[in-house]
């Protein structure tokens, strides 16, 4: 099974680049997951971006600690099965942080969960995730979004789960890192970066970013314009196991309404399983 895992889509640049990737690879794939958290103007996801990114292909779309900023989410997450937010919120929050869907016969799990490490401070993760895999039947594949701010505590979160999720993927910090591996049957990056304008403070323009570390007072942030890249990765799944991790930075051409880059402009690297180890 191949699956396809887009990082946070950001603002309109980043809503255009994600419909022209899944319009152009999106047929590759059996499973398209797409972390939509800043789709909406940089902030959340209103009902009429997330019927955008489902109508572009998207099987499910993930969330993250922009999940409530919008006012129409919370209502939105109790009428559908495909759009989740982070599994360690307070009982009683509105919505799912796992969900299942069928791919070509076989049921593929889908949740997300939010680290504590400079984040809101929900519910712990890793006891989520525990309670995540008693309630699954043996042998569910199961895709992991890990909305983390810091490397460590999302490298820790892949260890907690090796040997149990098919992956676990870094979202959150708009960076694409080039540390992909598979061990024990789980593949992992600490964050698959965004989708959104690279020339940029993680999606917006620098004046806001800029004078507000400069003076340390609040300033208006405006998201930039512009081409934007889809930082994504691929998976490669053998049951409940990936064998395969590529990454994927894929340069939009809004003129030409597809890549940038020489050839079809995707990039990445392929690790394999049987060259990978548990940490
Ligand atoms: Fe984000
Ligand atoms: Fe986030």
């Amino acid at each position: 099974m191949r699956v396809l895992f887009v990082g946070d889509v950001f603002a309109t640049p980043g809503l255009k680049a994600v419909r022209a990737y899944l319009g152009a690879y999106g047929g590759d794939y059996d499973l398209r997951i797409v972390n939509a958290e800043n789709a909406t103007g940089g902030r959340g996801l209103t009902e009429k971006h997330f019927d955008l990114v489902r109508a572009a292909g998207a099987d499910v779309v993930t969330l993250g600690n922009h999940t409530f900023d919008q006012a129409d989410t919370a209502e939105l997450l109790e009428r559908t099965t495909h759009l989740i937010r982070p599994l360690n919120y307070p009982p009683g929050t509105p919505g799912l942080g796992a969900t299942t869907v069928e791919v070509a016969g076989t049921h593929v799990t889908v949740a997300q969960v939010m680290g504590r490490l400079f984040m809101d401070p929900l519910d712990d993760p890793f006891r989520a995730l525990d309670d995540l895999f008693a309630s699954l039947p043996e042998g569910r594949p199961v895709i992991l979004d890990a909305h983390t701010e810091t490397t460590a505590e999302t490298k820790v979160l892949g260890h907690h789960v090796a040997g149990r999720a098919a992956a676990l993927l870094g979202t959150h910090t708009h960076v694409q890192t080039a540390d992909e591996q598979v061990f024990d049957g789980t593949a992992y990056l600490t964050d698959v970066g965004m989708t959104g304008v690279e020339a940029s403070s993680i999606g917006v323009t620098f004046e806001g970013p800029y004078a507000a570390f400069r003076t340390q007072r609040r300033h208006r942030f405006t998201p930039a314009e512009g081409a934007a890249t889809v930082c994504a990765v691929a998976l490669e799944l053998d049951g409940a196991r990936a064998t395969s991790i590529e990454r994927i930075r894929w340069r939009h051409d809004p003129a030409t309404g597809g890549g940038a880059e020489p050839g079809d402009g995707r990039t990445g690297h392929v690790v394999r399983a049987e060259g990978a180890r548990a940490v």
